[in-house]
């Protein structure tokens, strides 16, 4: 039987495979006696080692699902027992269902959480460097039950002195012109993502993305009943001419589109903006890491080039502190932020004022931006160091994408190693090496395929030995 097993990530896959199969057999979508596909060739299929498959037929053989036969094969068997998985209950029957729109939107992996002797994921800044000592002091601070306000709920737009600051900060770094009132304070850029389209858009309306794009918010998008219009991106960033007509918000990562790392040339900015306009459409600008500019001269935020008040304007604190803090921020055109924030206090009132608080006065105190000047130069190297490896010592391998910001470099596999990539990225996981094949961690049609190679993880002196196992997994 050509069953259909689908693997994400690189976590105990043959737990998955185990899982998958014998749910196949509980649904009845393998009956007694129908042959499993024999272990080497669903090892190929999966891009997996024979082991990986094996130890998923041993499983299932040992509790009674599948016989073998010398020579012939391994089959389901005739009497399947029936006990409920770990986490089923019997008692009660499944009465209730989630809406099939959650069907294909995957959890996150734990993959985020395993080590790895060389750390090449993406996504992931270098919390060694994080103030933990400071930041510890001041979350103390205000923790103490003497400080006022912990008992009474807070501002849905968050608290005024963070918003004010974090307007002074982005228009030093960045040029963005706003106001602490038109700051909201939001859990990361999914919230902010979130609590946007709210604001804007209702089900059946359309929204356009980048294709490739950052997965997340796609997931998001679609839960949300809007239709995606995936629009192409090229080396300028998101081809404009291909936006469809009826996209109501267009949203794009031009500092240093993600996944590919190619910042949106200022002539694209334009026509957006033109665009935009013309159809009275809104732009939301994901600036997820661009305090990480490496050299070339920094272009200029959608938000600064704007005249006519459509562009939203996003950042994190996911990349310059830590991901777990989860505190983004939306900068809104002031026409838009009274909705935003009904839209914020309707998700969840506001975010954890201590957090804020904290960070208001390690802005303020001068400490971020030293902060995020340390982290740039350790950033700056390493970038240096991955793309001169990989242009060195991969030309036949890699195609690297050009790229002058953020956490990490893209680079297109050549033929032959493209099609060879998802074996060639499990060897290097057998000696180590952790990489992201891009296929696995974006969304998106015109995905070549290509590795995405992390630095915020990793160890800047652990690079060199890391490449090179990476370089010795395309031969072997
Ligand atoms: C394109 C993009 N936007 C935003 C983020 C940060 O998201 P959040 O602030 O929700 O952690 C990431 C993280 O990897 C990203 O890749």
């Amino acid at each position: 039987v050509d069953v259909h097993i689908s693997l994400e990530g690189r976590r105990d896959l043959s737990g998955e495979i185990y899982r998958q199969l014998r749910q196949a057999v509980l649904d009845g979508l393998m009956q007694p006696g129908d042959a499993l596909p024999p272990s080497r060739e669903l090892a190929k299929r999966l891009a997996v080692s024979r082991t990986t498959v094996s130890v998923a037929y041993d499983r299932l053989w040992a509790e009674g699902f599948v016989t073998s036969r010398a020579g012939a094969g391994t089959f389901i068997a005739e009497h399947v027992p029936l006990a409920p998985a770990p986490g089923e209950d019997r008692a009660r029957p499944a009465s209730l269902r989630a809406r099939p729109v959650w069907e294909d939107i995957p959890l996150p992996r734990l993959a985020f959480a395993r080590p790895a002797k060389f750390d090449f994921r993406t996504g992931l800044p270098d919390a060694s460097f994080f103030p933990f000592q400071t930041w510890r002091a001041l979350l103390a601070d205000q923790l103490r039950s003497e400080a006022g306000g912990n008992a009474i709920y807070g501002d849905p737009g968050g608290f005024l002195p963070l918003r004010e600051a974090i307007a002074r900060h982005i228009a030093v770094s960045r040029g963005v012109v706003t106001s602490g009132e038109n700051v909201v304070i939001t859990n990361g850029t999914q919230q902010a993502l979130d609590v946007i389209v709210r604001t804007l858009l209702g089900p059946g309306d359309t929204i356009a993305v980048e294709d490739p794009g950052y997965a997340p918010p796609q997931m998001l998008f679609r839960s949300l009943g809007l239709v995606l219009d995936r629009v192409p991106v090229d080396r300028h960033g998101l081809d404009v001419e291909r936006l469809s007509e009826a996209a109501r918000v267009v949203y794009v990562t031009p500092s240093h589109q993600y996944p590919l790392g190619m910042s949106m040339s200022l002539q694209r900015r334009l026509a957006l903006l033109a665009w935009a306009e013309a159809h009275n459409a809104a732009v939301v600008e994901d600036d997820y890491d661009s305090e990480f500019r490496f050299g070339g001269r920094p272009i200029e935020p959608l938000q600064t080039l704007d005249r006519s008040g459509r562009v939203i304007y996003v950042g994190s604190f996911s990349k310059t502190l830590l991901p777990t803090l989860r505190l983004g921020f939306i900068v809104s055109p002031p026409s838009l932020t009274e909705g935003m924030l009904r839209a914020k206090y309707v998700a969840d009132w506001h975010s954890s004022v201590a957090h804020q608080v904290a960070l208001a006065r390690f802005i303020d105190s001068g400490g971020f931006a030293r902060h995020i000047r340390r982290l740039r130069t350790v950033y700056e190297a390493r970038h240096d160091l991955v793309r001169t490896i990989l242009q060195r010592d991969f030309p036949e391998q890699l195609e690297v994408i050009p790229s002058a910001a953020g956490l990490h470099i893209t680079a297109l596999a050549r033929p032959p190693y493209a099609a060879r990539l998802p074996d060639i990225i499990e060897r290097a996981s057998l000696r180590g090496v952790e990489v992201h094949e891009l296929a696995r961690i974006a969304a998106g049609a015109s995905i070549g395929p290509a590795v995405m190679i992390g630095f915020g993880a990793i160890p800047t002196d652990r690079i060199a030995q890391g490449l090179a196992l990476l370089r010795e997994s395309f031969q072997s």
